[in-house]
């Protein structure tokens, strides 16, 4: 009851979605569309887990319908390679070692990589301010830090 389809686009790709209203882009990316690079830590907006960009805006996907992307472009962790060639920001965190169990790093990455391009990778206080509201468990933050800001320099 209440389904509908939407079309959204994902990495450059349109792809539908069979969903209801209150269906969080999180969930249809994860529980629809197998991508679950995206992760569901606490579902309330307060990890960075879920992190993703719409627009080049990085949002928390737990808290965004994803009715309200329709005509946006949304780009999540499987969009950010260029076929065998990584991102920048991939690279970084792997030379850094900006993770350790790795479930937090997909919104890590996509954050820092807003980070850089909005310009609020300058400093290092900067940069921890921007990145404060993805958490990592294990404790990463200086290897991650390390990570954004190489890319911004
Ligand atoms: Fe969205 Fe934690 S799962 S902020």
């Amino acid at each position: 009851t209440g389904v509908t389809t939407l079309t959204l686009r994902i990495n450059g790709q349109p792809r539908t979605v069979q969903a209801e209203p209150r269906v969080t882009l999180l969930d249809a990316l994860r529980e629809r569309l197998d991508l679950t690079g995206t992760k569901k830590g606490c579902d309330h907006g307060q990890c960075g887990a879920c992190t993703v960009l719409v627009d080049g805006q990085r949002v928390n996907s737990c808290l965004t319908l994803a009715i309200t992307t329709q005509g946006k472009e949304i780009t999540t962790i499987e969009g950010l390679a260029q076929g065998e060639a990584l991102h920048p920001m991939q690279e970084a965190f792997l030379k850094h070692d900006g993770f350790q169990c790795g479930y937090c790093t997909p919104g890590q990455i996509m954050s820092g990589v807003a980070c850089v391009k909005e310009g609020h990778a300058t400093t290092d206080d900067q940069a921890r301010e921007w990145m404060s509201g993805n958490l990592c468990r294990c404790g990463a933050y200086a290897n991650i830090l390390a990570a954004v800001r190489e890319v911004a320099t």
